[in-house]
Protein backbone atom coordinates (compact mmCIF):
# COMPACT_ATOMS: atom_id res chain seq x y z
CA UNK A 1 0.00 0.00 0.00
CA UNK A 2 1.34 3.67 -0.97
CA UNK A 3 1.42 6.31 1.14
CA UNK A 4 0.47 8.88 -1.58
CA UNK A 5 -2.48 10.79 -1.32
CA UNK A 6 -4.78 10.45 -3.69
CA UNK A 7 -6.13 13.91 -5.65
CA UNK A 8 -9.23 14.63 -7.25
CA UNK A 9 -9.06 17.42 -9.56
CA UNK A 10 -11.63 19.03 -11.49
CA UNK A 11 -10.56 20.36 -14.83
CA UNK A 12 -13.36 22.83 -15.85
CA UNK A 13 -12.20 23.70 -19.38
CA UNK A 14 -13.20 27.19 -20.43
CA UNK A 15 -16.58 26.41 -18.42
CA UNK A 16 -18.56 28.48 -16.10
CA UNK A 17 -17.61 32.16 -15.30
CA UNK A 18 -16.95 33.42 -11.53
CA UNK A 19 -20.23 33.60 -10.39
CA UNK A 20 -21.06 30.30 -11.61
CA UNK A 21 -17.64 28.74 -10.26
CA UNK A 22 -17.86 30.21 -6.39
CA UNK A 23 -21.78 28.86 -6.23
CA UNK A 24 -20.28 25.50 -7.35
CA UNK A 25 -16.75 25.43 -4.68
CA UNK A 26 -19.46 26.53 -2.51
CA UNK A 27 -21.63 23.84 -3.01
CA UNK A 28 -19.04 20.99 -3.56
CA UNK A 29 -18.16 22.47 0.03
CA UNK A 30 -21.29 21.15 1.66
CA UNK A 31 -21.92 18.22 0.47
CA UNK A 32 -18.75 17.03 1.33
CA UNK A 33 -19.19 18.23 4.43
CA UNK A 34 -22.85 16.69 4.99
CA UNK A 35 -20.93 13.45 3.60
CA UNK A 36 -18.21 14.07 6.97
CA UNK A 37 -16.19 14.07 3.99
CA UNK A 38 -12.05 13.28 5.36
CA UNK A 39 -9.90 15.94 2.92
CA UNK A 40 -7.01 14.38 4.99
CA UNK A 41 -7.75 10.80 2.86
CA UNK A 42 -8.04 12.77 -0.40
CA UNK A 43 -7.02 16.17 -1.64
CA UNK A 44 -9.83 17.34 -3.61
CA UNK A 45 -8.93 20.73 -6.24
CA UNK A 46 -10.56 22.76 -8.40
CA UNK A 47 -9.14 24.51 -12.25
CA UNK A 48 -11.26 26.76 -13.01
CA UNK A 49 -10.87 29.70 -15.56
CA UNK A 50 -8.37 32.57 -14.62
CA UNK A 51 -11.09 35.06 -14.60
CA UNK A 52 -12.63 32.78 -11.67
CA UNK A 53 -9.23 32.37 -9.31
CA UNK A 54 -9.86 35.43 -7.29
CA UNK A 55 -13.40 34.95 -6.64
CA UNK A 56 -12.43 31.06 -5.58
CA UNK A 57 -9.64 32.45 -3.69
CA UNK A 58 -11.56 34.96 -1.47
CA UNK A 59 -14.50 32.08 -0.41
CA UNK A 60 -11.91 29.71 0.25
CA UNK A 61 -10.19 31.98 2.62
CA UNK A 62 -13.24 33.82 4.09
CA UNK A 63 -15.00 30.28 4.68
CA UNK A 64 -11.63 28.17 5.40
CA UNK A 65 -12.84 26.02 2.93
CA UNK A 66 -10.37 22.45 2.41
CA UNK A 67 -10.93 22.26 -1.01
CA UNK A 68 -7.54 23.48 -3.45
CA UNK A 69 -7.54 25.01 -6.81
CA UNK A 70 -5.64 26.09 -9.62
CA UNK A 71 -5.13 26.83 -12.85
CA UNK A 72 -5.25 25.22 -16.30
CA UNK A 73 -2.00 27.00 -18.26
CA UNK A 74 0.72 29.23 -17.54
CA UNK A 75 3.27 31.69 -19.20
CA UNK A 76 6.83 30.09 -19.14
CA UNK A 77 8.21 34.11 -18.46
CA UNK A 78 7.67 35.92 -15.63
CA UNK A 79 6.67 39.36 -16.82
CA UNK A 80 6.51 41.81 -19.23
CA UNK A 81 5.55 42.54 -23.27
CA UNK A 82 3.38 39.43 -23.34
CA UNK A 83 0.25 40.13 -24.08
CA UNK A 84 -2.41 38.37 -22.88
CA UNK A 85 -0.29 35.60 -20.80
CA UNK A 86 -0.29 35.14 -16.99
CA UNK A 87 2.61 34.53 -15.46
CA UNK A 88 3.36 31.59 -12.31
CA UNK A 89 3.35 34.40 -9.77
CA UNK A 90 0.47 35.87 -10.56
CA UNK A 91 -1.34 32.33 -9.91
CA UNK A 92 0.54 31.36 -7.27
CA UNK A 93 -0.51 35.01 -5.27
CA UNK A 94 -4.31 34.12 -5.56
CA UNK A 95 -3.36 31.13 -3.88
CA UNK A 96 -3.17 28.06 -6.06
CA UNK A 97 -1.96 24.86 -5.28
CA UNK A 98 -1.88 23.64 -8.74
CA UNK A 99 -1.27 24.26 -12.34
CA UNK A 100 -2.28 21.90 -15.45
CA UNK A 101 0.86 22.05 -17.73
CA UNK A 102 0.56 20.71 -21.26
CA UNK A 103 -3.16 19.10 -21.63
CA UNK A 104 -3.44 17.67 -25.03
CA UNK A 105 -6.36 20.45 -26.13
CA UNK A 106 -3.34 23.44 -25.20
CA UNK A 107 -1.00 21.31 -27.50
CA UNK A 108 -3.43 20.82 -30.02
CA UNK A 109 -5.28 24.52 -30.09
CA UNK A 110 -1.68 26.63 -29.02
CA UNK A 111 1.81 26.49 -29.88
CA UNK A 112 3.02 24.33 -27.07
CA UNK A 113 5.88 21.95 -28.26
CA UNK A 114 8.13 19.91 -25.19
CA UNK A 115 10.14 23.07 -24.76
CA UNK A 116 7.71 25.60 -24.25
CA UNK A 117 5.91 22.44 -21.77
CA UNK A 118 9.48 21.68 -19.81
CA UNK A 119 9.53 25.63 -19.19
CA UNK A 120 6.15 26.07 -17.90
CA UNK A 121 7.18 22.97 -15.58
CA UNK A 122 10.21 24.95 -14.13
CA UNK A 123 7.72 27.97 -14.40
CA UNK A 124 5.27 26.50 -11.90
CA UNK A 125 8.14 24.88 -9.73
CA UNK A 126 10.05 28.06 -8.73
CA UNK A 127 6.57 29.76 -8.00
CA UNK A 128 6.14 27.24 -5.10
CA UNK A 129 3.20 25.16 -7.06
CA UNK A 130 2.99 21.90 -8.30
CA UNK A 131 2.35 21.13 -11.52
CA UNK A 132 0.13 18.37 -12.74
CA UNK A 133 1.82 17.20 -16.49
CA UNK A 134 -0.58 15.83 -18.65
CA UNK A 135 0.56 12.81 -21.37
CA UNK A 136 -1.09 10.48 -23.23
CA UNK A 137 -1.34 8.79 -26.38
CA UNK A 138 -3.91 9.26 -29.11
CA UNK A 139 -6.08 6.78 -30.86
CA UNK A 140 -3.66 6.36 -33.38
CA UNK A 141 -0.04 5.60 -31.42
CA UNK A 142 -2.46 3.25 -29.23
CA UNK A 143 -3.43 1.75 -32.85
CA UNK A 144 0.33 0.53 -33.24
CA UNK A 145 0.76 -0.57 -29.50
CA UNK A 146 3.05 2.09 -28.60
CA UNK A 147 1.51 3.75 -25.95
CA UNK A 148 3.56 3.04 -23.33
CA UNK A 149 6.67 4.39 -24.43
CA UNK A 150 4.67 7.31 -25.97
CA UNK A 151 3.38 8.42 -22.80
CA UNK A 152 6.61 7.47 -20.98
CA UNK A 153 8.78 9.28 -23.69
CA UNK A 154 6.34 12.48 -22.84
CA UNK A 155 7.17 12.52 -19.14
CA UNK A 156 11.01 11.71 -19.74
CA UNK A 157 11.51 14.48 -22.13
CA UNK A 158 9.57 17.57 -20.08
CA UNK A 159 11.12 16.22 -16.51
CA UNK A 160 14.80 14.51 -17.49
CA UNK A 161 16.89 17.90 -16.79
CA UNK A 162 14.98 18.67 -13.14
CA UNK A 163 16.73 18.30 -9.46
CA UNK A 164 15.32 15.00 -7.79
CA UNK A 165 13.83 18.13 -5.43
CA UNK A 166 12.21 19.45 -8.58
CA UNK A 167 11.18 16.36 -9.83
CA UNK A 168 9.28 14.87 -6.36
CA UNK A 169 7.04 17.63 -7.02
CA UNK A 170 5.89 16.73 -10.39
CA UNK A 171 1.91 15.21 -10.09
CA UNK A 172 1.52 13.35 -13.36
CA UNK A 173 -1.89 12.98 -15.11
CA UNK A 174 -1.89 10.08 -17.73
CA UNK A 175 -4.63 11.48 -20.08
CA UNK A 176 -5.10 9.03 -23.53
CA UNK A 177 -6.57 11.60 -26.09
CA UNK A 178 -9.14 9.27 -27.14
CA UNK A 179 -10.25 9.11 -24.08
CA UNK A 180 -11.16 12.50 -23.10
CA UNK A 181 -14.81 13.54 -23.60
CA UNK A 182 -15.57 10.72 -25.15
CA UNK A 183 -17.30 8.37 -22.97
CA UNK A 184 -14.32 6.08 -23.42
CA UNK A 185 -12.74 5.07 -20.38
CA UNK A 186 -9.45 3.27 -20.14
CA UNK A 187 -9.28 0.00 -18.60
CA UNK A 188 -8.16 -0.10 -15.18
CA UNK A 189 -5.39 -2.82 -16.40
CA UNK A 190 -4.35 -0.20 -19.17
CA UNK A 191 -4.27 3.22 -16.39
CA UNK A 192 -2.91 1.22 -14.21
CA UNK A 193 -0.01 0.05 -17.02
CA UNK A 194 1.05 3.38 -18.15
CA UNK A 195 1.05 4.44 -14.26
CA UNK A 196 3.48 1.91 -13.85
CA UNK A 197 5.77 2.46 -16.65
CA UNK A 198 5.67 6.08 -15.69
CA UNK A 199 6.57 5.55 -11.89
CA UNK A 200 9.45 3.17 -13.08
CA UNK A 201 11.14 5.34 -15.47
CA UNK A 202 10.84 8.18 -12.96
CA UNK A 203 12.31 5.92 -10.42
CA UNK A 204 14.98 5.18 -13.19
CA UNK A 205 15.94 8.80 -13.97
CA UNK A 206 15.71 10.18 -10.54
CA UNK A 207 15.20 7.89 -7.33
CA UNK A 208 13.17 5.27 -5.45
CA UNK A 209 11.37 8.15 -3.18
CA UNK A 210 10.92 10.10 -6.57
CA UNK A 211 9.29 7.34 -8.29
CA UNK A 212 7.46 6.69 -4.66
CA UNK A 213 6.60 9.86 -3.84
CA UNK A 214 4.77 11.46 -7.57
CA UNK A 215 1.35 11.17 -7.90
CA UNK A 216 0.11 9.48 -11.39
CA UNK A 217 -3.16 10.75 -12.15
CA UNK A 218 -5.94 8.89 -14.49
CA UNK A 219 -7.77 11.35 -16.85
CA UNK A 220 -10.25 10.31 -19.63
CA UNK A 221 -13.97 10.10 -18.90
CA UNK A 222 -13.74 9.63 -15.29
CA UNK A 223 -17.30 9.40 -13.83
CA UNK A 224 -18.66 7.93 -10.81
CA UNK A 225 -19.36 4.61 -12.62
CA UNK A 226 -15.67 3.97 -13.49
CA UNK A 227 -13.73 5.32 -10.21
CA UNK A 228 -13.38 2.95 -7.92
CA UNK A 229 -11.90 0.07 -10.10
CA UNK A 230 -9.69 2.98 -11.60
CA UNK A 231 -8.58 4.12 -8.19
CA UNK A 232 -7.89 -0.07 -6.92
CA UNK A 233 -5.00 0.27 -9.24
CA UNK A 234 -1.78 0.65 -7.14
CA UNK A 235 -0.01 3.00 -8.80
CA UNK A 236 -3.33 5.01 -9.90
CA UNK A 237 -3.73 7.89 -7.23
CA UNK A 238 -6.24 10.10 -8.41
CA UNK A 239 -7.99 11.43 -11.33
CA UNK A 240 -7.88 14.56 -13.42
CA UNK A 241 -11.64 14.83 -14.35
CA UNK A 242 -13.25 16.84 -17.28
CA UNK A 243 -17.01 16.29 -17.73
CA UNK A 244 -17.80 14.84 -14.76
CA UNK A 245 -16.77 17.79 -12.73
CA UNK A 246 -19.31 20.51 -13.61
CA UNK A 247 -21.79 18.28 -12.17
CA UNK A 248 -21.48 18.99 -8.43
CA UNK A 249 -23.63 15.25 -6.99
CA UNK A 250 -21.15 13.16 -9.76
CA UNK A 251 -17.97 15.19 -8.45
CA UNK A 252 -18.91 15.00 -4.66
CA UNK A 253 -19.36 11.31 -5.55
CA UNK A 254 -15.97 10.50 -6.96
CA UNK A 255 -14.60 12.48 -4.13
CA UNK A 256 -16.49 10.13 -1.97
CA UNK A 257 -15.29 7.09 -3.68
CA UNK A 258 -11.46 7.28 -3.86
O1 LIG B 1 -8.26 17.18 -18.05
C1 LIG B 1 -9.35 16.32 -17.90
C2 LIG B 1 -9.97 15.96 -19.19
O2 LIG B 1 -9.19 16.15 -20.30
C3 LIG B 1 -10.77 14.70 -19.19
O3 LIG B 1 -11.98 15.10 -19.67
O4 LIG B 1 -14.41 15.08 -19.90
O5 LIG B 1 -13.07 13.03 -20.43
O6 LIG B 1 -13.32 13.75 -18.06
P1 LIG B 1 -13.28 14.17 -19.51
Amino acid sequence: TSRRIPLVAGNWKMNFDHLEATYFVQQLAWKLRDARFDYKRCEVALMPSFTSLRSVQVLVESDKLRIRYGAQAVSVTSQGAFTGDVSADMIAHLGCSYVIVGHSERRKYHPEDDANIVDQVRAVLAAGMQPILCVGESYEERRKGIELDFAVGQVHDVTRDLSDEEASRLIVAYEPVWAIGTGMVATPQSAQDAAKAIRDDLTATFSTTVGDTVRILYGGSVSSKNAVELIGEPDVDGFLIGGAALKVDELTKICRLT
